[in-house]
């Protein structure tokens, strides 16, 4: 079949990462006999310091033009704390997933044996955690307006807006999810305080009546957030509204030993984005360490949920389960003085993936 893909490696480590999530991907059409179409586009902080533009329109022309796109990670030190910056480049991932109609956020949390001894948890809590985050990616206070400061510049607001249409979608979407996996679905809201949480809570609990066979439970935001660490593996699909799933996931992320692990699908009407869940660590770019596999993961996603390849997609993360037991790993997960670079821990798994039977 032929894969044409579209590739953004953005800012930071975005590059180095993705240049090996690609090898892969390449490795995997060799081996199945596919056909893939690689066009690459900017986005992020060097597309603002070419085109001025963090998600220029030829970028956004190129991603819907491709069946999928793969996803570095954007953001610049120059930008931080630095309020004379009109355009950041986070508003290029922001502007892609609102113009791709990116509504859903896919963060699947799952367990690597050989790392239990990696995560800040016991190892008898973390073995079999299973779970999957489901993000809303188009709403809620990331987008909603008003949002500025006073004149005076001593007053700043954001806005925090659902409709019911959004949540529903969203809802509905995490309960297909449930009825695939261990049927069960938890909300996460905070409908002791927010009205939009409260509305969320009601639609739910209207949509909830279609679903009798899954097991629906309702938590507040920051008992959630306690349990995850208490007791990781009382979840399984999870569904959460935008700023809530962003916190909810970098926590979820180091359960099973480290944020350069998870990768996660972003999902909704037009093209989907493949991108790992954790930043652009510019203190690590250009350096060769940073760790690979949430990307190379986020590529096993892509065969499977933009082309249906599921072979293709387990190959993959079997290869990356040989390399963490063959200690084949970066310096965020390595013993010490046993780390390996981010093109070797790419080559190797490529190179698995070649003479894989
Ligand atoms: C994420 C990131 C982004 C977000 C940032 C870079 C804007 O933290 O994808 O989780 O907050 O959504
Ligand atoms: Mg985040």
């Amino acid at each position: 079949m032929e894969l044409k893909i579209a590739v953004l490696p953005g800012d930071g480590i975005g590059p180095e990462i993705v240049a090996q999530a690609l090898e892969v991907t390449k490795a995997v059409c060799r081996k199945f006999g596919h056909t893939l179409r690689d066009a690459h586009g900017i986005v992020g902080a060097t597309a603002i310091d070419r085109t001025g533009d963090p998600y220029p329109q030829a970028t956004h022309e190129l991603c819907m033009a491709s069946a999928a796109v793969l996803f570095g990670a954007i953001g610049s030190p120059e930008y931080d704390n630095n309020p004379a910056a009109k355009v950041r480049p986070e508003q290029g991932l922001l502007a892609m997933r609102k113009k791709l109609g990116l509504y859903a956020n896919i963060r699947p949390v799952t367990t690597f044996p050989s790392l239990l001894h990696k995560s800040p948890l016991r190892a008898d809590l973390v073995a079999g955690v299973d779970l999957m985050c489901i993000r809303e990616l188009t709403g809620g206070i990331y987008f909603g307006r008003p949002q500025g400061r006073s004149e005076d510049g001593n007053t700043a607001y954001d806005t925090c807006v659902y409709t019911v249409e959004e949540i529903e979608r969203i809802v509905r979407l995490a309960y297909s999810y449930a009825l695939k996996r261990n049927k069960r679905l938890t909300v996460v809201d905070k409908a002791n305080v927010l009205c939009t949480s409260r509305l969320w809570r009601q639609v739910a609990q209207k949509i909830e009546k279609e679903y009798t066979d899954v097991a629906t439970d309702y938590l507040f935001v920051d008992n959630a957030a306690m349990q995850l660490i208490q007791n990781p593996k009382r979840f399984d699909v999870l569904v959460t509204e935008n700023m809530f799933g962003d916190i909810l996931t970098d926590e979820a992320s180091v359960i099973t030993g480290s944020l350069g692990m998870l990768p996660s699908a972003s999902i909704g009407i037009h093209t989907s984005v493949f991108e790992p869940i954790h930043g652009s660590y510019p203190q690590a770019a250009g350096k060769d360490v940073a760790n690979p596999l949430a990307t190379i993961l986020s590529a096993a996603l892509m065969f499977e949920y933009a082309f249906n390849l599921t072979a293709e997609g387990a190959i993959i993360r079997d290869a990356v389960n040989a390399s963490l037991a063959a200690g084949i790993v970066t310096e965020d997960i390595a013993e010490q003085g046993k780390a390996a670079k981010t093109s070797e821990v790419g080559a190797w798994i490529t190179a698995y993936i070649a003479k894989a039977k």
